[in-house]
């Protein structure tokens, strides 16, 4: 068995909890690769909205494994909020998911450093969920994280060299007052700890690994979207791990030829959360429009998200990037009731067209549109492919013949069942 990977193409919130509990009862294991609570994946069933943060978006589904890989960064303060807030509902996770020795901590002072580098950067701030995920996994590159299995032996002691490092940064180089946030944080924090203890802590990579080997499906859940990686996203905008598809082999232990079919999901149109360029933004009517429709704001910190027209120019370049076999489009639904439909097909840089993403998407780049007609009937409640309005299947064909990959899954709404396969 190969690990199929499901990934956002555009920058985050493209649906992809919702596609994952969709495929879910495909699949014996779930797993979560990179990234950690910045991360806010909605799931609706039964007229029950949850949203995940940090377990993958596997764990509504009865006799599924669900594992944290060792690429994900885990705040235990929110793990034990999402934990407790699921037993409430009947979810106890204690026996189906397993977490990985090898993630890496996020420490209450990486909060605190995140809020006073973002404070720092003033105007210039990269419009962080504050979560603490730069913080972390700088430490993590610089050798100086603390893992999940570092819990299991002397904590106490490694956990206050850490923060004496850190408070030293806050007090010395950011001048930032953080004694009371600490103080109130490290409590619901070491809660937290006691709450992971509670779970399985295991070598994820060697469990991973030999469950494909005895013929279990694995899907690997992505967090952000390929337009936030931090090689090939938006830089500096954007967030600190590696959000494509090879990101989920280092995330995982699992090797490049393990890895099957790659889902990348993207919306009928685009969205972004905090600061950043976004070529095709509309800061006007229509731009409001989408995001009154879509009820486009942030699953994690309420932000309202920025919107805009679907853009072929990044979405080929996140293909590219992440070696997309099938193609799923979220949200057709929000695009009901335009006239037409405007879809950003080349570049303008400088003067040339380009249908090449550029080094930077900076006020130079300027996107050329190719307009389609709107199908101006309500698609919510249509449940086949053979029920599409014409100029819905024409939108879907139009992408198809410029990204030479199938769309293989359409989104008519939020719920379960509003999902359409091809
Ligand atoms: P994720 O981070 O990629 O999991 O996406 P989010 O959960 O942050 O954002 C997606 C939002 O769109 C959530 O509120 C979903 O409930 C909602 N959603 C997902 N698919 C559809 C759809 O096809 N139509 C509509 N109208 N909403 C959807
Ligand atoms: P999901 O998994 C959308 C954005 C933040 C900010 C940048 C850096 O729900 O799609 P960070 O907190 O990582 O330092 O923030 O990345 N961002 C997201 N945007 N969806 C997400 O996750 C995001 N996670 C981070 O808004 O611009
Ligand atoms: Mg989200």
């Amino acid at each position: 068995m190969k690990v199929d990977v499901l990934l956002g193409l555009q920058w985050g919130d493209e649906g992809k909890g919702k596609v994952v509990d969709v495929l879910t009862p495909r699949y014996d294991v779930i797993t979560r690769f990179q990234g950690g609570p910045n991360a806010g994946h909605t799931l609706e069933f039964n007229n029950i909205k949850h949203v995940l943060h940090t377990i993958p978006s596997g764990i509504f589904r009865a006799d599924k494994i669900n594992i944290i890989g060792n690429g994900v960064v885990i705040d235990p303060s929110i793990f034990k909020t999402e934990i407790d807030s699921l037993l409430k509902l009947g979810f106890d996770l204690k026996k189906t998911l397993l977490i990985s020795k090898k993630a890496h901590l996020i420490l209450p002072t990486h909060r605190l450093l995140d809020a006073a580098s973002e404070a720092a950067k003033g105007a210039d701030k990269i419009g962080s969920t504050l979560k603490g995920i730069g913080p972390a996994y700088r430490d993590k590159i610089g050798r100086d994280g603390l893992r999940i299995g570092d819990i299991l032996s002397n904590f106490e002691e490694k956990y206050k060299a850490r923060v004496k490092q850190h408070t030293d940064l806050l007090t010395n180089y950011y001048h930032f007052d953080y004694e009371e946030a600490l103080r109130d944080y490290e409590k619901t924090w070491f809660e937290g700890i006691e709450t992971i203890k509670q779970f399985q802590l295991i070598d994820s990579e060697t469990v991973i690994n030999k469950l494909v080997e005895s013929g279990k499906s694995v899907i690997a859940e992505g967090a952000q979207g390929t337009m936030l990686d931090i090689d090939f996203g938006s830089y500096p905008f954007v967030t600190s791990s590696n959000t494509i598809t090879a990101g989920a082999c280092t995330g995982l232990g699992v090797a490049p030829n393990k890895i099957g079919k790659v889902y990348g999901i993207f919306k009928a149109y685009c969205t972004r959360v905090g600061s950043g360029p976004f070529p095709t933004e509309l800061l006007d009517a229509t731009g409001q429009k989408l995001r009154d429709v879509g009820h486009e704001f942030g699953s994690t910190t309420g932000r309202p998200r920025r919107c805009g027209w679907l853009d072929l120019v990044a979405l080929k370049y996140a293909i590219m990037i992440d070696g997309v076999t099938e193609l799923i489009m979220m949200k057709a639904d929000v695009l009901d009731d335009f006239d037409s439909i405007e879809v950003c097909t080349k570049y303008k840089v400088d003067g040339q067209l380009t249908e090449d993403f550029p080094y930077e998407l900076d006020g130079n780049v300027e996107p050329v549109y190719e307009s389609l007609p709107g199908w101006k009937k309500p698609l919510t409640g249509v449940t086949s492919e053979k029920n599409f309005p014409k100029e819905l299947s024409e939108y879907i064909q139009f992408i198809e013949s410029k990204l030479n990959v199938p769309v293989r899954i359409v989104s008519v709404g939020p719920d379960r069942s509003q999902t359409i396969e091809r």
